[in-house]
């Protein structure tokens, strides 16, 4: 390991933003730094616009054969029953691969296994740390469980730091003198998991890439890091992905949870597998069941989705910054959607179909955020549009009034395509748990922010699997709070002398086109 990134991780174990007492529900301090800012109204409610949640987007334009032309140019962001049906057939060839011995090629989905075959069973108790490193911000967890229940919760946050800086971490080391605690640590990339405390970073995802830590196990990394300070008597005794969390954090809430989503600045979910169907899992196991990573960021990062790929999301990937990989993530996550957005907003403008001439500021990367695009998703419900015009504004257009349906249209299409891709793939795992009833733990900025996320994935998962009862309940925190139930599962596990070493093969793995 570097020591670069030791220091990365010291920092970031030192450096607290704010320390928020006992007993302050997480929902309160992490929702507020991030909530999209609504602007006033400034026109009144145009009937013909609005449209209900679960509508497909459609375009209101005096003017025909402009509209049909914007249609046909964006047809293809509309995925057909053809195509949808194709994806969920090789969403399910994916998992199979991604879970097979010897696949006969690789699969684009990591189907990781986590090593964690259990949920909580109410004996929990003790006090446990977590660590939250994934999204924007870093985040310390301490907890006290009694019962398989929270009694005291505490978080700091840090900000993830531009230079590695080792502080004097003062604020650990004090509480924690004298008493050995267990952490669960959320790791929320893709990694190879040998054990519950084991895991192999496979590659960076989102706006991360610190050198020299892919190949690594990230838990000896945070482990020497902190045995290096003589008052920290920490075991990180589990490693997991944010999704996984969240359904741990989803089945505290409600025990008939069994899938957890992420859907933030990227997305993926974790859902409960037989063991008999892990193939790659090798060894006779007396475990039922497995939670399991599957990683469905980088599906179609193999080619097997390129019958959905646009050009417009060949220009997203182009410029983001780990090109030609995560190719799932990046046609709905947060952090590319507004991008999404923009290229398509550009191609119209191009096209004459948008503005009076010229392309003003839409050719510039991160110009137009996915806040943005939520804004005018949640003002077209309303029969609003002050963030479509400041969009057009900013982005310096020449524009005329009519221009405010193109990007409402536009914001809608990108959403919705999203929340059916997720659908899609919710579809058919709840076809393959088969359960009387899921409930599905979600958590993420994209999906707490969006006004129709929720309502179009309630819709299109009840008509993708017909007969399969399910809820979507969302997991706040999950990532974070998850992990020290996690841990606390783990403790459960080792004081029972449950293993949770043991060998995968290694054949399938995420591959990239690069
Ligand atoms: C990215 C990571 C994945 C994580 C997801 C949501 O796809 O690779 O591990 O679960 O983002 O944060």
């Amino acid at each position: 390991m570097e020591d670069g990134n030791i220091k990365l991780f010291l920092s970031l174990l030192s450096r607290p933003q704010h320390y928020i007492r006992s007993n302050m529900t997480f929902s309160q301090s992490s929702s507020s730094s991030s909530s999209p800012s609504a602007p006033p109204s400034s026109s009144p409610p145009s009937s013909s616009s609005l449209y209900k949640a679960t509508d497909l987007p459609h375009l209101t334009l005096t003017n025909t054969e402009k509209k049909q032309k914007i249609e046909a140019l964006l047809s293809p962001l509309i995925l057909t029953e053809a195509q949808q049906q194709q994806v969920r057939e090789v969403f399910l060839e994916e998992m199979r691969l991604g879970l097979a011995e010897n696949p006969e090629r690789p699969s684009s989905l990591l189907m990781e296994n986590t090593f964690i075959p259990q949920l909580l069973d109410g004996t929990e108790c003790g006090e446990y740390l977590a660590l939250d490193l994934g999204g924007t911000n870093f985040r310390v967890l301490y907890v006290v469980l009694k019962d398989g229940k929270f009694v005291e919760e505490n978080v700091d946050y840090f900000e993830v730091p531009r230079e590695l800086r080792l502080g004097p971490g003062e604020d650990l080391k004090g509480s924690s003198a004298g008493r050995n605690f267990k952490l669960g640590f959320t790791f929320s990339f893709p990694m190879t998991q040998k054990s519950l405390d084991v895991g192999i970073l496979v590659s960076w995802t989102k706006s991360f890439n610190c050198s020299g830590v892919v190949g690594q196990d990230a838990v000896s990394m945070l482990n020497k890091a902190i045995h290096k300070r003589d008052n920290l008597n920490i075991d990180v005794n589990a490693i997991l992905n944010d999704t996984t969390g969240t359904l741990v954090m989803g089945s505290y809430l409600d025990h008939r949870c069994a899938l957890g989503i992420i859907m933030g600045t990227g997305s993926n979910g974790a859902y409960i597998e037989k063991v008999e169907r892990i193939e790659k899992w090798l060894g006779k196991h007396p475990e039922k069941e497995m939670l399991v990573d599957i990683e469905w960021g980088a599906f179609g990062d193999n080619g097997v989705l390129d019958f959905i790929r646009t050009q417009w999301d060949n220009a997203v990937d182009e410029q983001s910054l780990l090109v030609h990989s995560y190719t799932f993530e990046k046609y709905y996550g947060g952090k590319y959607m507004g991008d999404l957005f923009r290229e398509v907003l550009l191609t119209l403008a191009k096209e004459g179909c948008l503005g009076k001439g010229g392309v003003g500021k839409l050719a510039t990367h991160g110009s137009i955020t996915t806040t943005t695009v939520s804004t005018i998703e949640k003002e077209s419900m309303e029969g609003e549009q002050a963030t479509a015009r400041k969009a057009l504004e900013e982005a310096e257009l020449e524009w005329e009034e009519e221009d405010l349906e193109v990007l409402k249209y536009v914001a809608g299409l990108v959403s919705y395509r999203g929340a059916l891709l997720v659908s899609l793939l919710v579809g058919v795992l709840l076809q393959r748990m088969e359960r009387p009833h899921c409930t599905v733990a979600i958590d993420g900025s994209l999906y707490r922010h969006h006004p129709r996320i929720r309502p179009l994935m309630e819709h299109l998962i009840a008509k993708f699997a017909p007969g399969h009862p399910f809820d979507l309940r969302q997991a706040h925190d999950g990532s974070g709070k998850g992990a020290a139930l996690v841990a606390a599962i783990a403790d459960r596990l080792h004081k029972n002398g449950a293993t949770t070493t043991t060998t995968t093969t290694t054949t399938t793995t995420t591959t990239t086109k690069d």
